[in-house]
Order: structure tokens, then sequence, then C-alpha cells
């Protein structure tokens, strides 16, 4: 009988799983890095295709690489007719993530670089993933609620764009930078679940459609990406500013975990909180939802009091997303949406230096158990 090993890492914390040149998430000092750009000094400054390019070319773009981008992205939002076969046969009351996930997938089949995992079709494949997948979201959304579906418009930038199709009104300057902004925050955020399992799918040399889908199946977890829109859920049920002290003392008595508060790896602010509250606060108030913003900010008095934990970036992105009046299902959607540039880089990454990642386990069943024919059990 071998002897026991080491006990596992619950959670693979602290691990160190792969060298990676795309983000860093400094939890210590509350800083999260793009490339070696702070996000403090993006935010705010810079479109979503401008991170794209930092993340999938390793610089800011210059004005030629940045129309390119764009104009490429826009000419790549089409998807293939089966595909919005597939959505408008979805079941009414499928979790869009679900749906999300299962187009994506189906989208391998017809892409023309499917099973080509080379440098220069995995560069193809990243363009049509990343503008389809707006494409899926905001098509989803149309075909549900019965609204004719709408083109991308090439004089518009990617964030315009998505909103456009999605609500089928263009947004105004405030809403166009606080929603780009949301994406650029969204963008890539070390080795979060979802990219881990990017990672891991395409170590094996699956392609990146299957990488794609396994982010997507884990980003949909509560614990993830999932955590937005249990936050507005949560602003709901407590209705008025007023309620505020109640339910939070309850949750802390009855050790409940409270959505959008608490984060593996920051010990101190997510900075990305920091400028989505600022979004929110001005989105709410343009909207006529102030109180979703006071709600919102009691709550963080509250539980910084009572459990010591901020905010992560699902807490003011739920918010945010309400007054831009985007359909509460599909908040999830919007943060894939923007986190599919990163899961691109990192498989781009893992693809050009890959070694299988196959860990181990503690085996902690038995031993030396006996057979038995199916009528002797
Ligand atoms: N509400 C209440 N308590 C929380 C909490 C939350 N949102 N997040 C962490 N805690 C507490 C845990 O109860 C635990 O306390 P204990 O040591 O007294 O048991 C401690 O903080 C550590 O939590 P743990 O679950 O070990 O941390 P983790 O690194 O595994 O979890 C998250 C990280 C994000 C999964 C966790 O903070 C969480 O569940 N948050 C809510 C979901 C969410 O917002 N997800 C989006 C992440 S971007």
């Amino acid at each position: 009988m071998p002897e026991k090993r080491n006990q596992p890492i619950r959670g693979l914390e602290g691990i160190v799983a792969a060298d990676t040149s795309l983000s860093f998430v400094d939890g210590q000092n509350g800083k999260l890095y793009y490339r070696g750009y702070d996000i403090d000094e993006l935010a705010g400054r810079i479109t979503f295709e401008e991170v794209v390019h930092i993340l999938w070319f390793g610089e800011l773009p210059n004005r030629k690489q940045l129309d390119n981008l764009r104009s490429s992205l826009v000419s790549e939002m089409r998807l293939p007719g089966q595909v919005y076969d597939l959505l408008r046969l979805a079941p009414p009351n499928a979790n869009p993530m679900v749906i999300m996930r299962t187009a994506l997938s189906s989208m391998g089949m017809y892409d023309p670089d499917g099973g080509v995992n080379t440098e220069e079709a995995n560069m193809r494949k990243a363009r049509r993933i990343l503008a389809q997948v707006a494409t899926i979201v905001a098509s989803l959304h149309r075909i549900r609620s019965g609204l004719p579906l709408l083109s991308a418009d090439g004089r518009m930038e990617f964030a315009e764009n998505f909103l456009y199709m999605l609500r089928g009104r263009p947004p105004d300057e405030v809403e166009r930078k606080a929603f780009d902004t949301t994406l650029v925050l969204h963008a890539d955020h070390g080795l979060a679940a979802s990219t881990f399992a990017a990672r891991v799918t395409v170590s094996t040399l699956a392609g990146m459609h299957s990488a794609i889908s396994a982010a997507l199946a884990s980003l949909k977890g509560p614990l993830h990406g999932g955590a937005n829109r249990k936050v507005i859920e949560m602003l709901d049920e407590i209705g008025i500013p007023e309620g505020v002290s109640a339910y939070i003392d309850g949750m802390v008595a009855n050790g409940r975990r409270i959505m959008g508060f608490g984060h593996r790896v920051y010990k101190t602010e997510d900075p990305r909180s920091r400028h989505l509250r600022k979004y929110s606060e001005e989105l709410c108030n343009k909207a006529g939802l102030s109180h979703l913003f006071q709600i919102s900010h009691q709550i963080e008095e509250m539980v910084m009091m009572r459990k010591k934990i901020r905010p992560n970036v699902d807490f003011y992105s739920a918010t945010v997303q309400e007054a831009l009046g985007i359909p509460r299902e599909y908040f999830t959607c919007i943060f894939a949406v923007a986190r599919s540039a990163g899961w691109i880089a990192h498989v781009m990454e893992q693809f050009r230096d890959n070694r299988l990642i196959r860990p181990t386990s503690n085996y902690i069943g038995g031993f030396d158990r006996k057979y038995h024919d199916i009528e002797e059990r």
C-alpha cells in the first residue's frame, strides 16, 4: 500500500500553476496590472479594444492598429445561421450563460479554422470568438424579447455596438464610457478559476472554442461571475436603505455569504470596485435608481464593519448594469464577453509554451477490497 502523500492545498490557494505576462493581481496593495499597465492609469481613458490589443499583442495600439482591430471585430460580428437557430430553439427559461456556453461551443463546428491550432489560425479565431460572443448575448436577448436582430454599425466602437445591438439604442456619452470601462475592468484577472479552466483545456491541445466553452462553464457559478446577478437580487430583497442593517446582521448571524464581497487574492480594496462604484453612483442617479446606489453603499459599510470584507468586481458592476438597462439575466454574460479577451490571450500564451496540466490527487479511499460477481452483491 503506498504511503500517504502530502495533504492537498484546498482550492489550490497560493499554488503557482503558470507563468504569465498578461495580468498581475497585487492582492496586498490592491492593484491590478495588464501587461505592466496599472488599471488605475487605464480605466476611463482607453477603450475595450485597446485593452484587447494590450492583452493579445503586448502593447497599446497606435491609431492604425486600433482602427484595424476595431474594423476586424465589427466585420466578424455576424453568427453562422445555425447558431441563430440554436438561440431561437433554446428553452425560454434556460439560463443565458448555459445558452451562451452551448452556442459558443457549437461555433467550433462552423469555424473555418475549427481544428487548426497554429498561431495564425488562433489569431483569426480570437477575433471571431470575441466578436461573436457579444453577438450571441445581444441576439439571444433580442430573440427572447421578440425584438428584431440588429447588425453591428461600423462607425461605432465595440462597447457601443454591443450595447446598441442588445438594447436597440446607442448609448449616450456617459453610458458609453461607463460600459466601455466596465468591459476594460473585467478583461483579465490573473489565474481566475475560469482562466485556469481555459488553460487546462488547451494544455491537452484541444482548441480555442473548447477552452472558451470550459471557461464559460466555470464563470457561470455564483462564487465567480454568477455573483453579480445575485447582488441585484439581494438589493431587491433589502428594498430600502433602512433595511440594510437588519439584513446584513441576519446574514452574518446565519454564517451566510454576502454576494459581491470577498476575494481569494485581494487582502485590501479590489481596485476594479473603486472605479465601478463611481460609475454606479453616476448612472444610478441619472437613471432614477439612486436608492440602489444608497443601499449598495450602506451594505459596503456594514459588511466592512461586521466582517472586515470588501466588495469585489461583481458588487458595483451589478448596479452599473442595472442602470444601463441591461436585463439581469445577462449580467454574467456581459462579464463573460469582457473576460473572453483575457481567456483568449491566456489560450494563446498557453499554446506558445505548452505542457499538459495534470496535477495529482491524494488518494484517501481504501485498498484490498474483494470483487464479487453481480449475483453475490
Ligand atoms: N460573505 C461572508 N463571508 C465571507 C465572504 C462573503 N462574501 N467571503 C469570504 N467570507 C469569509 C468566509 O466565511 C471565511 O470565513 P471563516 O474563515 O470565518 O470561515 C473567510 O471569509 C474566507 O473565505 P473563503 O471561502 O475561504 O475564501 P475563498 O478565497 O475560498 O473565497 C470567494 C473567495 C470569492 C469565493 C468568497 O469570498 C465568496 O464566496 N464571495 C461571495 C461570492 C462572490 O462575490 N464571488 C465573486 C468573486 S469575484
